[in-house]
């Protein structure tokens, strides 16, 4: 594929949650408490905020958040939940619609990856205080085992070993990383519900979607963990990078 059409069909994926808005709120995995206890006190930016899967983590921690989202379909399923202390605004994370210096943290969950890093980098640097802290957060299936692994490659998913080598990003320092292991319990049909919201299944032809759904659900048959046990416990490593000012 050359650089061109990559770049196009980046840029399809990044806008192609609001199409299953419903089933990234019903099936995406929320944030464990462990992930989020090291940002600080005060109001939080939440940027790629989706359907609210970190706001509502923040919220539940007592932060006040201002959950920054591009798409309107997700933004409507965010808005609808109603959280106390959250003010849902249209944006992105090179134009975030916040103030200079405000924000104790500026989160990014499951989001960084859309964003040109350079200007994303520089407007969490403006809207943070000095003392701020930008953080970065990715539940990444535990690969480790096997049979997570194989699902991952069956649908397409390279991005695991990327997400674990923290970038460098201008203006801030070395992160550092906090690890919390958990796991979100899944029937088979949940666990390829949850498959069919990422967005390198989601973006596929209807016949290919629906062929890589169906390896999916024969690995899950064949596999002794996954076949006949309900739920599912899927294993997540999820990486908190916290970059200081
Ligand atoms: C995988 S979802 C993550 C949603 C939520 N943070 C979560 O953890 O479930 C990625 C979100 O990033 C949004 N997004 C795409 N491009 C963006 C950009 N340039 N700036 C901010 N958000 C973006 C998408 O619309 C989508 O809602």
């Amino acid at each position: 594929m050359n650089a061109a059409r990559d770049d196009e069909t980046r840029a399809e994926r990044a806008r192609s949650f609001g199409r299953v808005a419903a089933d990234y709120d019903r099936i995406r995995p929320g944030y464990p408490a462990a992930a989020i206890a090291p940002l600080r006190p005060g109001p939080v930016v939440d940027v790629g905020a989706g359907t609210g899967k970190l706001t509502t983590a923040l919220v539940a921690a007592g932060h006040a958040v201002v959950a920054v989202e591009p798409d309107p379909a997700m933004r409507t399923v965010l808005a609808g939940h109603d959280l106390p202390g959250v003010d849902v605004r249209d944006g992105t994370g090179e134009r975030l619609p916040v103030a200079d210096g405000v924000a104790a943290s500026v989160v990014y969950g499951q989001a960084w990856h859309w964003v040109d890093p350079v200007a994303a980098s520089a407007e969490a640097a403006r809207v943070l205080d000095p003392g701020g802290v930008l953080a970065l957060l990715w539940n990444l299936p535990d690969v480790t085992a096997g049979w997570v692994a194989e699902l991952n490659r069956i649908s397409g998913q390279p991005e695991v070993t990327a997400r674990t080598t923290p970038p460098t990003l201008p203006g801030f320092g070395t992160p550092e990383l906090v690890e919390t292991r958990w796991t979100q319990d899944l029937t088979p049909g949940e666990l390829l519900l949850l498959f069919s919201t990422f967005s390198r299944v989601s973006t596929r032809a209807p016949d290919d979607r629906r062929a890589v759904l169906g390896h999916l659900r024969g690995h899950l048959a064949r596999t002794p963990e996954t076949a006949g046990s309900m739920p599912i416990g899927y294993p997540y490593r999820c990486l908190t990078l916290l970059y200081r000012r």
